[in-house]
């Protein structure tokens, strides 16, 4: 079977240039022969991550559902806007509520973070493409979350000009760069789910 990837971003804006990230590597990655899972934030919604609540309320269905998602993926491809040189709150309270789920049953056996391969893409309307948010996720998955975190990543600088109305990069060059960080991702992530030797 082809490697799944999940995909999505951490901006759920209207006309968001993460999430039109995320929708092109998602075509792409099909065009390159994996099975990719495109989901929205919008569709786990969350409150600010809260110990009080967690103990009270127990881990909200959205968390669970978002871990099970990444406990069933071999890869993961995350499009992460920058602000003030991080990562989105929306971005980082999903991973901090998935990082405290336990999974339903029948949502994928392993880690949801120790499992799959990740890869990083990032926009920015500025000229570095969200280098440093790209950076700062890094740090969250590799080092606070124990991930395989893939050295490529897709960054698109002036991400305000960089997609047409349809959402396809205006610049082959971007797609090309997108291109082998995906095909790095689908590999890792069949190598490592055991899907070819
Ligand atoms: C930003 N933006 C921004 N851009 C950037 O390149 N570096 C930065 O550090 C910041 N900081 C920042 C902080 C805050 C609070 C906001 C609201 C915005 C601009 C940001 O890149 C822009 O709003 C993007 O459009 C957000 O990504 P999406 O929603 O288009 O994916």
């Amino acid at each position: 079977r082809p490697p799944k990837i999940l995909t999505f971003a951490g901006s759920i804006r209207t006309g968001s240039y993460s999430a039109n990230l995320a929708a092109v590597a998602a075509k792409e990655l099909a065009l390159l022969g994996a099975e990719p899972v495109l989901i929205s934030l919008q569709d786990y919604p969350l409150p600010i991550y809260d110990a009080d609540l967690e103990a009270e309320e127990g881990v909200p269905q959205a968390a669970e559902q978002l871990r099970d998602q990444l406990a069933l993926a071999d890869g993961v491809f995350i499009a992460t806007p920058e602000y003030n040189a991080s990562v989105s709150p929306l971005l980082k309270n999903a991973i901090d509520w998935a990082s405290r789920a336990k999974g339903a049953p029948g949502g994928g056996g392993h880690d949801p973070f120790k499992g799959p391969v990740f890869a990083i893409g990032s926009t920015s309307p500025g000229a570095l493409g969200g280098y440093r948010a790209a950076m700062m996720l890094r740090q969250v998955l590799a080092l606070g979350l124990s991930a395989l975190v893939l050295a490529e990543q897709a960054m698109v600088p002036a991400a305000h000009q960089a997609f047409t109305d349809a959402g396809d990069f205006k610049d082959d060059r971007q797609l090309e760069r997108l291109r082998g960080t995906l095909r790095t991702l689908i590999d890792q992530s069949a190598l490592r789910a055991g899907l070819r030797a």
